[in-house]
């Protein structure tokens, strides 16, 4: 198979897990006969360096014209006084709108030897497995530009939804709920919100065409509680924009770190933008001990959703998950056995893995 990858590093730790991600493909293009080709463009804080805005036209259009967009992370201190339409983060925004990707997957699975990495109890965590379904180019962060009055002293951001922005997000929580185990919770601020009341009504809507799927609506204050309190009883959530980024964040302690959380980021059509959870990490940036697992499993995504190469993502992952259970980390994990490594070596010891073509030996009983 041949495609073309859009490399987009951004800022601090985001340059260097995507090297790791590179370092993957070419593992993976070696072992299983693929062709993958990289162009590499800027955004964030390093194209406001050079440009003088966080999303050049050329990254756009380059973008626009990827098999896959595989990003690394935005941001950081230097740019934190800019004002709002030059920040790091106006780039990643503006880059998911002009791709139109308008569903983020969070898959959150915890990795059996890391159980007690997590600060949650490991009889709380054992056996969670979610995936967060977020909408990600509507609701707050995209209302119409916020306000300030009152000479400044007052505020107004806009929180707004079509009904065909909500169809298409509960959708993709019904189909996804199809592939895992049939269950759909659906988080929203109902009792309180007008666009929580109307995204309520599709859910309800919609389930008559998924009979194969068991739905709950969940107010967003009680899925915050219930995610660390019991998140085994989570399968998949849907949820808006908001509400998807501070649960998914909150979700990360499950496993630990939010170095070892991946994403992506779905068009219709199957083009993704594919990024780690976590940001560019100012305090760690340029000593070599990032975590680059998020960045690699989300390498994994992109093989499985946009090219649909899934014993080639399956490879990523158990490699990943086979290195972790020989005692392998970075320092981000709480663990109290193994060998710390830093980003470049922990890169390696993944690609020696899947080039040692062995991969089939560890299996999913691996986890949990
Ligand atoms: N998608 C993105 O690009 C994205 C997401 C979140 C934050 N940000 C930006 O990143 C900057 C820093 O934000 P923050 O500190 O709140 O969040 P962060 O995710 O960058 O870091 C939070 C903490 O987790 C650690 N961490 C994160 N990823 C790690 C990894 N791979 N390996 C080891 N440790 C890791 C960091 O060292 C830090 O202590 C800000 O400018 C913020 O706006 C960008």
């Amino acid at each position: 198979m041949k495609k073309h990858i859009v490399l987009l590093p951004g800022d601090g730790i985001g340059k260097e897990v995507i090297n790791s991600a590179k370092d993957v493909l070419h593992a993976i293009a070696e072992e299983y006969n693929h062709s993958f080709s990289f162009e590499t463009h800027e955004i964030g804080g390093a194209a406001i360096d050079l440009y003088g805005t966080p999303l050049p036209e050329a990254t756009v259009g380059a973008c626009k014209q990827a098999d896959a967009v595989l990003l690394g992370a935005v941001g950081g201190p230097k740019w934190d006084r800019n004002p709002s339409h030059l920040r790091p983060e106006r780039g990643l925004l503006g880059i998911r709108k002009a791709l139109d990707l308008f569903a983020n997957l969070r898959p959150i699975k915890g990795f059996k030897n890391l159980l007690h990495a997590s600060p949650l109890k490991e009889e709380v965590v054992a056996g969670s497995d979610l995936l967060i379904v977020r909408e990600l180019t509507g609701g707050l962060y995209f209302g119409t530009p916020s306000e300030r009055r009152d000479n400044g002293n007052a505020v107004v951001d806009t929180l707004a939804y079509t009904r065909k922005e909500i169809e298409r997000i509960v959708d993709k929580g019904f189909q996804a709920a199809q592939q895992r185990r049939g269950q759909l919770t659906s988080v929203d601020k109902a009792n309180v919100l007008e666009s929580s009341k109307l995204w309520r009504e599709v859910v309800e809507e919609k389930k008559a065409q998924y009979p194969d799927v068991k739905v709950d609506h969940l107010l967003v204050d009680a899925a915050a509680m219930k995610l660390i309190t019991s998140p085994t009883q989570f399968d998949v959530i849907v949820t808006e924009n908001l509400f998807g980024d501070i649960l998914s964040d909150e979700a990360s302690v499950l496993t630990g770190s939010l170095g070892m959380l991946p994403s992506a980021s779905l068009r219709e059509d199957g083009l993704g933008l594919y990024e780690p959870v976590h940001g560019s990490a100012p305090d760690i940036a340029g000593k070599g001990i990032a975590n680059p697992v998020a960045m690699i499993l989300s390498t994994a995504l992109m093989l499985r959703y946009s090219f649909n190469l899934d014993d080639e993502a399956k490879v990523i992952e158990d490699a990943v998950q086979s290195i972790l259970d020989a005692g392998f980390h970075t320092g981000d994990l709480q663990v109290q056995d193994g060998r710390i490594v830093g980003t470049v070596e922990m890169t390696k010891l993944i690609v020696d893995y899947i080039k040692s073509q062995n991969a089939s030996k560890c299996i999913a009983s691996c986890y949990f």
